[in-house]
């Protein structure tokens, strides 16, 4: 013993220039070097750093591994269900290579409990956040570990595999910790389904709570797509192993992690080079369609439907007095049960999450014309679907139980679908009721046809024009639930004055509740509103059918006697204009909320703009048509004004300017054309107010006379464009951030039209720090605004969207 100490301590002071500097960043345990409390493992990149702490608030003592940069999160823990209860811990390697983690009595409290013939055994934290053991000479060239962590994973998902190795049999899958101050094993796990394609599963001991829907080769059909900028979702099966990783796609600049928590969400989570906060990109579960089976066997979740839950198609409530009450965990059954008779056939439901795989088959090899073949000839098949939808649909899976877990996901372009199979008698219905609508179709067509015709002629008679288009518009295009008088009246007391949330020319706004409690809000139009039946229209029509988290959600409409009443989802926290004009409330939205909502309103409108069918074009964006949600999630709303393009059109122009002044871009403001770059302007002018807590409208300065676009051009042009920013931020801004939103703002606001930047270069300018800007020029208005011009502008600001539209272009774009 003492030789061996003499020894040491020569080796030691022999070393020592070489010591000091490994000291610093050792990354091995070796049988020489152990690790005890207080002392840490750093990997070689000083990514991730391994030692002993204690979470939250809690004194036990834990071996783990963390970020480097954000010692908070916990990415593994080694003794997670056994703590040390004092600070003698201590990690050491056997002869055998074995890990031990031993308390001050030398009792094992933790070990690898592996088994090999080692001769120079070492432990490695390796930039991945992976803890291996190894053989010295191999293990930084060799792939394969004795042992690693990255096989065990605690409650985070930070680059190792969900999944299955099929050859050791060994799982790997995420775990929840009981709470934030006890990593022991909690209700929760995040693992892999594997029995067919595959598909991620949160389950509660046995019980599934939520799916992702199988891997369809692109992502899970009931995932939302992501987008792969910053990581990458990859899903590998074959015989040897079948898992799910996520892969950082800019590494350098951002981490990325998912975490289940104790209440069984799972979270991902960025975190930017320089940032302390992490940002949420996404929940799992997220809604009440995303919860296991919410609608029972055979039924459908369809979020922005009202009631959400309805029976697949063939089905019906088996009992419909419980579904009425809006109850749905009994199941839908078969309106015309299947005998296996000639006949039979399948109906196709597009943009689904796919049934869950209980009772089923599939096969990667097969085509979707062979997979029909054989579910039509396979008498317990009661649906099929294509298992890969990559170059054009391939493989088969077949569905031979129940329908659980469907919901809507409409996806544009990579949608999966599925092939219901219904009765023979079932099928002729269908194929009537085709032959009808198609039929019906046909002569609509002709009939609008002959009626635009007759419309061009009859022009001069606009008023039956008016009356006839309304009609016509009225009783055809509403795909949206209606909603009867008698139950919005009721669900806001009858329009109480109390429950009256806002008003403005158009109407009223009411908050109610459903008899499910459900939220709403009510928007009551004025019987002598502007809004006239076109513009209601114009608004269900459109938003019924847009989809997006920066929209906000039309439920319903009513339509009934003269009454016309929008429902929408009810968002507890008003409009944007509420916060960040007023003194005290500014504070609230810091400089991390007002960026988050600078980049919602952008992804919302790059959607109106792009992502949907039609080129939608808001024409009234402004802060009062931002609304928050309960987490001050920013979702646009208020469509009275919208315009949609169809086909190749992209400018109009109009002869009634209809607006909000401040938010009008200058060439609809002066010659009533308008584009999508209009859109862009009056954006502009918003990142502007968020930025700066003004409004540009009322803006005064005593040193000039322009208005907050001038202002900010000139702070800008002489380098203090920081001067702009919101009092209220104090030191929480991060001052990059903040200038790439002023000079967005500038570029947003140009004066002509051509030199602003498209949505979508405006959204990836705003989330890539990277993004080179172009240098803003003039900004619309800067010389337009004279002194007096605030008391001869003639209309209304807070109620701009009163005044009645020719709504042409409307018609002209379907
Ligand atoms: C070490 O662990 C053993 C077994 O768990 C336990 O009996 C013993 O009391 C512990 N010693 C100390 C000092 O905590
Ligand atoms: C791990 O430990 C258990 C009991 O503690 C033992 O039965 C098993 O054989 C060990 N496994 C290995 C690989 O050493
Ligand atoms: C499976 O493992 C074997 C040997 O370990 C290897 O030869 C084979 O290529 C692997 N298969 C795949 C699909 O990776
Ligand atoms: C899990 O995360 C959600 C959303 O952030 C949060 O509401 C919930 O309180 C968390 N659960 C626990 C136990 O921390
Ligand atoms: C699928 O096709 C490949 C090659 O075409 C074949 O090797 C494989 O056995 C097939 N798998 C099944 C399940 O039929």
């Amino acid at each position: 013993m003492e030789t061996n100490i003499f020894i040491d301590f020569y080796a030691l002071v022999m070393s020592l220039p070489i010591l000091l500097v490994l000291c610093k960043a050792a990354d091995t345990v070796t049988k020489t070097h152990s690790i005890t409390d207080g002392t840490t493992l750093v990997s070689s990149g000083q990514r991730f750093e391994l030692g002993f702490f204690s979470p939250g608030s809690s004194k036990n003592r834990y071996l783990g591994i963390w970020y480097k940069t954000a010692p908070d999160v916990v990415v593994w823990v080694a003794n997670r269900n056994n703590p040390f209860h004092d600070s003698s811990g201590k990690l050491v390697i056997t002869d055998h290579g074995n890990l031990l983690l031993l308390n001050q009595t030398r009792s094992v409290i933790w070990s690898t409990n592996t088994s090999w013939v080692a001769k120079e055994p070492i432990a490695l934290l390796l930039d991945s956040g992976n803890f291996v053991v190894g053989e010295k000479n191999k293990i930084t060239s060799s792939e394969i570990f004795v042992w690693q962590s990255f096989d065990y994973p605690s409650n985070t998902l930070s680059g190792m595999k969900i999944g299955w190795n099929r050859k050791t049999g060994l799982e790997g899958y995420l775990t929840s910790w009981k709470s934030d101050d006890d990593p022991s094993d909690g209700d929760f796990t995040y693992r892999m389904d594997n029995k067919g394609p595959p598909q991620m599963m949160v389950t509660m001991g046995q019980t599934r709570m939520f799916r992702t829907g199988t891997w369809n080769g692109v992502r899970f059909s009931g995932l939302p797509a992501v987008s792969d900028v910053v990581f990458k979702s990859t899903v590998v099966f074959n015989d040897n192993e079948s898992y799910y990783m996520a892969l950082p796609n800019i590494a350098d600049t951002v981490i990325t992690r998912m975490t289940l928590n104790s209440s069984g969400l799972a979270q991902r989570f960025i975190l930017r080079n320089g940032e302390t906060d992490w940002a949420i990109m996404y929940s799992q579960p997220y809604e009440p369609c995303d919860s296991y089976g919410h609608c029972g066997p055979n039924g459908i979740c369809r979020i922005n439907r009202m009631p959400i839950c309805e029976c697949l198609e063939g089905f019906t409530p088996r009992n419909p007095e419980e579904w009425k009450i809006l109850s749905w965990s009994r199941e839908c059954v078969r309106k015309n049960p299947l005998t296996c008779q000639k006949g039979e056939g399948f109906v196709k439901l597009v943009g689904v999450k796919l049934p869950d795989l209980l009772e089923f088959w599939s096969n990667q090899n097969m085509s979707l014309r062979e997979c029909k073949e054989m579910c039509l000839k396979n008498c317990p098949c009661k649906a099929y679907a294509n298992s890969d939808i990559r170059e054009g649909g391939n493989g088969c899976m077949m569905w031979f139980g129940d329908f659980i877990d469907v919901r809507e996901l409409s996806i544009k372009g990579s949608e999966d679908s599925i092939y219901i199979r219904v009765s023979a008698s079932d099928m002729k219905t269908i194929r009537e009721a085709n032959a009808k609508s198609r039929l019906k179709k046909i002569l609509v067509n002709s009939l609008s046809v002959v009626c635009i015709f007759c419309l061009v002629f009859c022009s001069v008679y606009g008023k039956i024009r008016k009356k006839i288009r309304g009609f016509r518009r009225q009783k055809e295009d509403i795909e949206l639930p209606l909603f009867d008088l008698a139950t919005v009246a009721s669900a806001t007391k009858n329009f109480s004055p109390e429950r009256m949330i806002g008003a403005g020319g158009f109407g009223s706004v009411y908050k109610g509740n459903l008899s499910t409690g459900q939220e709403i809000a009510v928007k009551r139009l004025a019987q002598n509103s502007g809004q006239g039946l076109k513009e209601f229209m114009n608004e269900v029509d459109l938003i019924g059918k847009l989809q997006h988290r920066n929209l906000v959600a039309l439920l319903g409409c009513c339509i009934e006697r003269k009454e016309r009443i929008l429902i929408y989802e009810f968002m507890p926290n008003e409009s944007l204009d509420h916060f960040i004009f007023d003194n005290k409330r500014s504070t609230i939205l810091c400089w991390e909320k007002r960026f988050n909502i600078v980049l919602g309103i952008a992804r919302g409108l790059l959607y109106l703009h792009r992502d949907s069918k039609l080129q939608i074009i808001h024409m009234d964006l402004k802060a009062g048509n931002i609304l928050l949600d309960k987490n001050l999630n920013p979702k646009i709303s208020d469509f009275g004004l919208a315009r949609i393009f169809g086909g190749d059109e992209n400018e109009a122009r109009t002869r009634r300017v209809v607006g909000t002044y401040g938010y009008m871009s200058p060439e609809y403001a002066i010659d009533g054309k308008f584009s999508a770059k209009s859109d862009v302007f009056s954006f502009g002018v918003l990142l502007l107010e968020i930025v700066s807590g003004k409004k540009n409208r009322r803006f005064s300065h005593p040193d000039h006379h322009h208005n907050l676009l001038g202002h900010a051009w000139l702070l800008w042009n002489e380098d203090r464009a920081l001067d702009l920013m919101d009092g209220c931020f104090k030191d929480s801004y991060v001052e990059s951030q903040v200038l790439r939103c002023i000079q967005v703002g500038l570029i947003c606001v140009q004066k002509f039209q051509n030199d602003r930047p498209t949505m979508s270069s405006i959204v990836s300018m705003l989330e890539n720090e990277g993004t080179i800007l172009p240098q803003p020029k003039q900004p619309g208005f800067f010389i337009e605004r004279s002194s007096n011009d605030e008391n001869s502008t003639p209309k209304n600001e807070e109620t701009g969207s009163q005044n009645s539209v020719t709504m042409t272009k409307l018609d002209a774009g379907r």
